[in-house]
């Protein structure tokens, strides 16, 4: 809280392109908050993305990118404060204090860490395995009532809850303990290639992902390639994975019930199937993606926004810090 206004905070990281995974399951929903009256703070967490390897240049673009997205997706930068992670060092400065009240045990059980260590072996950092405490650092340090996350990470938002109350133990409320938004529409999408698996941005099988800025052409052919189940019938079940992938995308899309989309395809194939999802899943993508070539063309104008944003952010972060520094002991 701040006043009487709940906060909001979430973040994504500017590695990779981002899917619709990422737009359905995260940054589509955090527009709903500011015209609800929450004071919301949307980062770029370029600190996180660091944890594996990244290209500099790749990793600046992408900082831009994820803005302009941002902004394509329709948080305007008056009613919410987006900025990018690294330009408020509040975040740095209170993720090492976190990474005093996170237990060993506690990081070596995320699942999150086991997947990335076991992808990345050659680069097992020690970055990747603090990263739930930074990310605890962004959201406590912002006193966040409401995180807007993707099921994915809601591991990682119940050990910054734990990590909230054990600080307000030892130092009394110091914190407000967050809670996770997961909206149940929000279904997890999956691979096109192999249902079982998430869409991930770092899929190589290029076929199997579907990114907020690929071209029309490009999304309908993915789809019509996407793996589907035996037999015919347009169902959502636990025995078709891939035909209930695709139904939770097109209900997405068009918000429409599992009801109204076995009605609408009773009868007919995938193939129609396929090119129906692919064709709305195109439209909905498009205000975006033509919103984003225009934003990203004007990188001063995005440098503005996230100055901007960073010294908002730096306003309230420097009142949480100056109370947690004095009831750590530090010393001015
Ligand atoms: N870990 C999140 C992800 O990979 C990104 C993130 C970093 C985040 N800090 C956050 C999300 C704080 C919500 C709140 O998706």
């Amino acid at each position: 809280m701040i006043g009487n206004e709940k906060i909001v905070f979430s973040g994504v990281q500017p590695s990779g392109n981002l899917t619709i995974g990422n737009y359905l399951g995260a940054i589509r929903n955090f527009t709903g908050f500011a015209e609800e009256g929450y004071k919301t703070f949307y980062c770029v967490v370029d600190l996180h993305a660091i944890t594996v390897r990244q290209v500099p240049a790749d990793l600046r673009r992408r900082t831009y990118e994820t803005l302009a997205l941002y902004l394509a997706c329709g948080l305007d930068e008056k009613k919410n404060t987006l900025f990018v992670q690294s330009q408020v060092p509040a975040h740095a400065e209170l993720g090492w204090i976190l990474d005093c009240y996170t237990m060993f045990g506690e990081l070596s059980r995320m699942t999150q860490f086991k997947d990335k260590s076991a992808k990345h072996a050659e680069n097992i950092n020690a970055g990747l395995f603090t990263y739930p405490s930074l990310m605890a650092a962004d959201i406590l340090l912002y006193q966040t009532d409401v995180v807007p996350v993707g099921v994915d990470q809601k591991q990682h938002l119940e050990l910054a809850r734990d990590i909230a109350n054990r600080f307000n133990q030892v130092y009394s409320d110091t914190f407000t303990v967050p809670e996770p938004y997961i909206p149940k529409t929000t279904m997890k999408i999956m691979s096109l290639a192999d249902p079982a698996a998430k869409m991930s941005k770092s899929d190589e099988n290029q076929n199997a992902v579907v990114y907020i800025l690929d071209s029309k052409d490009d999304v309908i052919r993915k789809f019509r390639r996407a793996v589907t189940d035996s037999g015919s019938e347009v169902r959502a079940s636990e025995d078709k994975p891939g035909v209930t992938n695709l139904i939770s995308i097109y209900r997405a899309f068009t918000g429409k019930t599992v009801e109204e989309v076995e009605r609408e395809f009773a009868g007919k194939g995938y193939g129609e199937f396929k090119t129906a999802v692919g064709e709305a899943c195109a439209d909905g993508l498009a205000p975006v993606r033509e919103e984003f070539a225009r934003l990203i063309a004007d990188k001063a104008h995005l440098e503005e926004i996230m100055k901007a944003g960073a010294e908002t952010a730096s306003y309230y972060a420097r009142k949480t810090m100056s109370k947690v520094r004095r009831k750590i002991g530090f010393v001015g």
